[in-house]
């Protein structure tokens, strides 16, 4: 059980059930993907050997591993998630790799005590647009770093900035009848933060100095074509209106494959994909 009271109920309910399911029978796959989106936001916390950080929605522990390799074995990494599932594929990584400087523990970074003023970097990728309070959370999450303590993180832009998003949802239109449900843009979600003047408020708001948030343009994809459809079919905006309506998916299949053949390259198939790199620290 998680070991703090959650603020985040319905996103608890998600990452332990078809979100974190899905993730986690992916990870390999989905780690490929976005592994190059985390790097940049890796690079802005400039990590020594010996530090001390948290990997805020650690999720199956990919970057706490990367991390764990930059502040080495005498420093330490923290992964922090409410996902169980993802959370034990993670424990099972770090065991693995023998790492003994990492480790993950189950708790909402928006509530979770973290021990105050221990850390010298707070990290995410993809980890912390879910959250009920942004603001409640990132001030959480302040008090947890030493003063002169650096925040990095990638989140996404708005999904009609990436071709990786959209091609694969355009494709699948013709096939609902009825619009997509209108989605509130300031809920807890992927794109959350698509709006930089929002993400800079909430971070000033919760404590944060010198808020640096640019933006990321990078091609990324999968290895073959019958990678980028099953994830296209089960992650990102397509896959949120197919676990809605999973009847759809043997009729759109043959769409999204037609629509991702032209991106096929040497490399494998290849989209755009909009980030924002965020950096901030504590005063
Ligand atoms: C899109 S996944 C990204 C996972 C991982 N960071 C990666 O890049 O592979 C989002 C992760 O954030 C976690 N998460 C969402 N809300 C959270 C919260 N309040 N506290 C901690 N983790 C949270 C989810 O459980 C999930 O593992």
């Amino acid at each position: 059980m998680a070991e703090t009271a959650t603020a985040n109920s319905d996103q608890v309910a998600y990452w332990n059930a078809a979100g974190g399911e899905t993730w986690t029978a992916m990870h390999d796959k989905l780690d490929g993907q976005i592994q190059p989106l985390g790097e940049a936001a890796i690079e802005t916390l400039g990590l020594q050997a010996g530090q001390r950080v948290v990997d805020i929605g650690c999720g199956c522990g990919q970057t706490t591993i990367a991390l764990a390799g930059r502040v080495g074995a005498a420093g330490s990494v923290l992964g922090v998630d409410i996902s169980r599932p993802m959370l034990a594929a993670a424990r099972q990584r770090l065991a693995a790799q023998g790492l003994a400087q990492a480790s993950v523990v189950e708790a909402d970074a928006q509530t979770h005590p973290f021990e105050a003023e221990a850390f010298d970097a707070a990290f995410s990728r993809f980890g912390v647009m879910f959250f009920e309070d942004p603001t409640a959370a990132f001030a959480n999450i302040l008090k947890g770093l030493k003063h002169g303590g650096r925040l990095g993180f990638v989140c996404w832009r708005s999904a009609a900035e990436s071709a990786w998003m959209t091609v694969p949802i355009a494709a699948a239109q013709s096939h609902f009848p009825e619009p997509a449900p209108p989605s509130d843009p300031l809920a807890p979600g992927p794109f959350a933060f698509a709006d930089p003047d929002r993400l800079r408020a909430i971070l000033s708001g919760a404590g944060f100095a010198h808020v640096t948030i640019t933006a990321q343009d990078k091609m990324i994809g999968a290895p073959d074509l019958d990678q980028a459809v099953e994830t296209a079919l089960k992650v990102g905006p397509l896959g949120a209106r197919l676990r809605e309506q999973p009847d759809k998916t043997p009729t759109v299949v043959g769409a999204i494959r037609e629509a991702l053949a032209p991106y096929l390259t040497a490399d494998g198939v290849r989209l755009g994909s909009a980030t924002w790199i965020v950096g901030a620290r504590r005063p």
